[in-house]
């Protein structure tokens, strides 16, 4: 349960469609959405990943689609966007959150693990916009994009997802221009070090979390609920003339340089 300043019925009405809103920071936000009155439509690659997540919201009286899609497959992602139109009718926020990663050094990375990670996170962003242009240029929606920090700088062991998040980045830019003028506002999230999180558990080893800790400004690792504020506020009317922009939340971390490496 999010603890935090918004009244609970600020997405009152609104339909969000989320990759990868099973599990870890976009699953935190898509509760947080659902917890703040928006129904939900949640994909991932695998629908067991998506089960946890739709039963925790319907248990709380929540609406949750679970759609199993592929956001590397545009077909499939057509499909995941048709079945929440028409299911709820619309579609008012997008929150592309689905990213693949692991750590490997450049020199030891196929071409194909790269290309894997950049189809993930930056086609796969393209797509899913793509095929909700229509839905959310009828309801004068939104975008938020997840990305990362790690290619403000250079962070070792992460080339393909740098690569891929600078994209994603783009894509937030590009279509804050291209599709303002349609009233869809495009913002996107860089995340810091987020504890709690599959991904920070798998690619930071234990012994580094201490020194990495001290080197984070506000001393301490994110949580997935600092996230969540960021993007309920992004999704909300307070944020009705941001556009374009990429918040970052890391504590302040990029700024001293701190890279897992
Ligand atoms: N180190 C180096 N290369 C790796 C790798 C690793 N840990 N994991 C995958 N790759 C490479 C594979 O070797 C393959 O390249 P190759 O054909 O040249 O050998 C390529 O990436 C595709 O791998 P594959 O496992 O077939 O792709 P996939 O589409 O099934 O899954 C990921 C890709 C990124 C999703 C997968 O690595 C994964 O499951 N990661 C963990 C889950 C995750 O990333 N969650 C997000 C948390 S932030």
């Amino acid at each position: 349960m999010t603890n935090n300043i918004f009244s609970k019925d600020i997405l009152q009405g609104k339909v969000a469609f989320v990759t990868g809103g099973g599990t870890g920071i976009t699953g935190g936000v898509a509760r947080a959405f659902a917890e703040h009155g928006a129904k939900l439509a949640i994909t991932s690659r695998k629908i067991e990943n998506l089960e946890a997540m739709k039963a925790q919201v319907e248990g709380h009286g929540g609406k949750c689609l679970a759609v199993a899609a592929d956001v590397r497959d545009f077909e499939a992602v057509q499909n995941a966007i048709a079945k929440t139109v028409e299911h709820y009718g619309k579609i008012d926020i997008v929150v592309n959150g689905a990213a693949g990663n692991f750590l490997c050094a450049a020199n030891e990375l196929s071409p194909n693990g790269f290309g894997t990670v950049v189809d993930i996170d930056t086609k796969g962003t393209f797509n899913v916009c793509r095929a909700a242009f229509e839905a959310l240029q009828q309801s004068k929606g939104q975008i938020l994009n997840i990305s990362a920090t790690l290619h403000y700088l250079a962070t070792p062991m992460q080339i393909h997802v740098s690569a891929a998040k600078a994209g994603v980045d783009a894509i937030t830019r590009n279509l804050s221009v291209e599709w303002g003028p349609h009233g869809v506002r495009v913002n996107g999230i860089a995340p810091g070090p987020i504890e709690d999180t599959e991904g920070m558990k798998r690619l930071l080893p234990e012994p580094l979390k201490d020194k990495i800790t001290k080197r984070i400004p506000l001393g301490r690792f994110g949580k997935i609920a600092d996230i969540e504020n960021a993007a309920l506020f992004l999704a909300s009317d307070a944020a009705g003339y941001i556009n374009g922009v990429t918040l970052v939340v890391d504590g302040g971390q990029w700024l001293k340089g701190t890279s897992f490496g």
